[in-house]
């Protein structure tokens, strides 16, 4: 597999989960370069030795993507080891938990600023230098929660956000030769999955048409895709990767 030679690609939150096995994939697709933005500076850096013991492929950056200071610099940081940014993925994201009427304004509002403001965040400084170079992949990692999962009204409200942000982005960079896309997954088998504990992890997986939980590579393949040439046609879709828990 060499769908990423050459290519230099960014990872948000990829210490862990989904996001470190979208790391992974990019660097089986031999991407020349993965960048690991991170809130856990530790756990990045235990994983960039895991998927790369040489230390040539993958850099770590400390970056909370809802401080808009830290993603400019990590920006900047990555732009000078490696010259471009040609594949980004916005994979960060947290969950707070709870019904509506008794969530708090913090829970509100921490979903918000990672889940929603960080993507915005991240594509504010990492568009302008896709659309100058003529090409790029952005991928944002949404939810099946959008089609409504009580407990989660912040994480859906940034899950669904990221359909429209993604539906006119893409639009508007299409002759830009730039593309956008979601993925948008079910139940998979992360931390943030295992925190709802066994009783609702149980109900996750009995109302899933596949009858289990997907593995994070499984999400990843379908990122991996978006990322490389194979999808040049394909931009501002949501792609479900939910074992039929939503077909479209
Ligand atoms: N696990 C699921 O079932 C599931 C389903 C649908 C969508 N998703 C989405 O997939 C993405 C990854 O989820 P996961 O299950 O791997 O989660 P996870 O909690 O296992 O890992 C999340 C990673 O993001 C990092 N992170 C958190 N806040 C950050 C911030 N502000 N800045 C930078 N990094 C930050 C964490 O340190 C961690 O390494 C999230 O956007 C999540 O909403 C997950």
């Amino acid at each position: 597999m060499k769908n990423l030679a050459g290519k230099y690609c960014v990872v948000t939150g990829a210490g862990k989960g989904i996001g470190k096995a979208i790391a992974k994939r990019f660097l089986e697709e031999e991407a020349a370069g993965v960048a690991i933005w991170e809130y856990d500076p530790a756990l990045a850096e235990a994983t960039a030795r895991e998927l790369d013991p040489t230390g040539k492929k993958v850099i770590v950056l400390r970056c909370n993507v809802a401080d808009s200071d830290q993603v400019k610099q990590a920006t900047e940081e990555t732009v000078a080891a490696f010259g471009r940014i040609d594949v980004l993925v916005n994979n960060a994201g947290i969950t707070r938990d709870r019904i509506f009427h008794k969530m708090t304004d913090d829970e509100w509002h921490a979903v918000i600023d990672v889940n929603l403001n960080g993507v915005y965040n991240t594509c504010k400084f990492v568009v302008p230098m896709m659309r100058e170079q003529m090409s790029g992949s952005i991928i944002n990692i949404s939810s099946t929660s959008l089609m409504g999962n009580p407990g989660q009204a912040n994480y859906a409200a940034t899950k669904a956000a990221l359909q429209g942000f993604t539906r006119t982005v893409a639009k508007e960079l299409a002759r830009k030769n730039v593309r956008m896309n979601c993925v948008a997954p079910a139940f998979v088998d992360t931390d943030m999955m295992r925190a709802v504990g066994e009783e609702k992890l149980s109900a996750s997986i009995s109302r899933t048409p596949a009858q289990r939980l997907s593995q994070p590579e499984e999400i990843a393949a379908v990122v991996a895709f978006l990322a490389t040439e194979d999808a040049s046609w394909v931009t501002g879709q949501t792609i479900f990767a939910s074992g039929g828990s939503v077909c479209s």
